[in-house]
């Protein structure tokens, strides 16, 4: 090997712009952490498939093996036909009304989202999320280089006054701000839900500033407690609303999908095309065959009361353990809690003695464009765990925040740290 050969694999040089922007997720990081034995993840957003009836999983798998003439062929870019359908059904069951020939099946929600950036932001646009947000959705979006402010939640959701405030600053019409990204339902990190009221207040906004409203929906069915809410996606045709499969069947298949209005559909189509040509047909038909043969609603329903122990645990667990310093967000679905130390508590560096403990979580500042944020912050997953793993592991972390505490407490005592 010569040395310009060394120096070419590296490619400093080389590599586009937008490469040396991005930050590697935290969650993909800490994988590897995970899988130690003795170590109780609270880090990631894992569904439990092991919960799936087996029997199912079999006749939706043979559906796909017994089709083979499509399903291990190339196939349309938009999708299976029939994929798409089952996901108009689906979204019909949440109040949405849409025509299969105005979806495309994605790889995943992920793909979704890659393919929203590519389709709409140029370097420089600015798109509006929560702050925090879905770390995926960061990552995908950083990649077209856009301009990414943060609005604040609280358990009713994005706030809309805050929402006012920076569209104030932004100015109605301007054509670089894009789009607004929001998870409403039980949102990633934060757990918390847009309330109705939100939610119309939002439709309006987009109306009067005029940016698309992109709403990603992969927890909407795992709700645990309270009333459905009408999706954003439901009070107004334009807004782009991106489903998976993911959490309510098979993360590992990869299908997810976007539904929108014709003329957008058409150029997220082009974007496709460059992408991938097609997606898995293989995982379409064995997620239509899932969702069309056999009793998905009572395993969704399974899901749902296994899901809402964890959460239970967890949440009893936070109650006793946690310190009175500390506060956190009360899901009523989804997987996660966002946890809230003291300013002076950094969670990204406390993650190495997290670990030593055996437990892992995601550092907040992970969750925001601007890595200074949320630095006292964690989000904490309740899905994949037992309750008494659960119940374990938020204990093992409290002795961690307790060790920062009393060295806080002292410096504080000491005038040297304020509160
Ligand atoms: C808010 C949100 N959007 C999208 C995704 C990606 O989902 P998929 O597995 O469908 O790619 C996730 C996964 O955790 C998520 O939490």
């Amino acid at each position: 090997m010569t040395d310009s050969h060394i120096t070419f694999e590296s490619a400093p040089d080389k590599v586009a712009h937008r490469v040396t922007k991005m930050r590697p997720s935290a969650v993909r990081n800490l994988f590897a952490a995970t899988q130690r034995p003795d170590v109780i993840s609270l880090s990631g957003g894992m569904p439990d498939v092991s919960l799936l009836p087996k029997s199912a999983v079999r006749k939706a798998a043979k559906a796909a093996l017994e089709r083979q003439s499509v399903t291990l062929q190339y196939g349309g870019t938009n999708g299976v036909a029939e994929t798409a359908q089952v996901f108009c059904d689906i979204m019909r069951d949440i109040g949405i009304r849409h025509k299969p020939e105005n979806i495309i099946v994605t790889t995943g929600a992920q793909e979704a989202l890659d393919l929203i950036g590519k389709t709409f932001l140029d370097e420089g646009d600015i798109c509006i999320v929560e702050g925090p947000t879905y770390l995926g959705a960061l990552q995908a979006f950083s990649a077209y280089e856009p301009d990414i402010r943060t609005i604040a939640f609280d358990e009713d959701g994005m706030r809309m006054d805050l929402l006012e405030e920076e569209l104030e600053r932004i100015g109605k019409n301007n054509p670089r701000l894009k789009f607004l990204y929001t998870i409403p339902n039980f949102q990633n990190p934060g757990g918390v839900t847009m309330s109705p009221e939100r939610r119309k207040r939002l439709i309006e906004l987009s109306h009067e500033y005029g940016f698309i409203v992109v709403e990603d929906d992969p927890y909407g069915r795992l709700r645990y407690e309270g009333g459905h809410c009408l999706p954003l996606r439901a009070l107004d045709d334009s807004v782009i609303y991106l489903g998976t499969i993911s959490k309510m069947f098979a993360a590992g298949l990869r299908v997810g999908w976007i539904a929108a209005m014709p003329g957008v559909i058409s150029k997220i189509s082009l974007m496709k095309q460059g992408t991938d040509l097609c997606g898995s047909q293989f995982d379409q038909v064995m997620a239509a065959a899932y969702f069309t043969e056999t009793p998905w609603q009572n395993t969704l329903q399974k899901f749902v009361k296994v899901y809402d122990k964890r959460r239970r645990a967890m949440l009893d667990a936070l109650d006793e353990f946690f310190p009175p310093e500390a506060s956190w967000t009360h899901p009523q679905g989804g997987f996660f809690v966002w946890v809230t130390l003291p300013p002076y508590i950094d969670t990204e560096s406390m993650l190495a003695e997290a670990l030593e403990q055996g437990v892992t979580y995601v550092p907040g500042n992970g969750c925001f464009p601007d890595p200074s944020q949320g630095r006292n912050c964690m989000r904490i997953n309740f899905s994949y765990e037992s309750p008494e793993n659960i119940r374990e592991a938020v204990r093992r972390l409290s002795v961690v925040i307790e060790d920062k505490l009393e060295l806080s407490r002292a410096f504080i005592a000491a005038g040297a740290l304020k509160e």
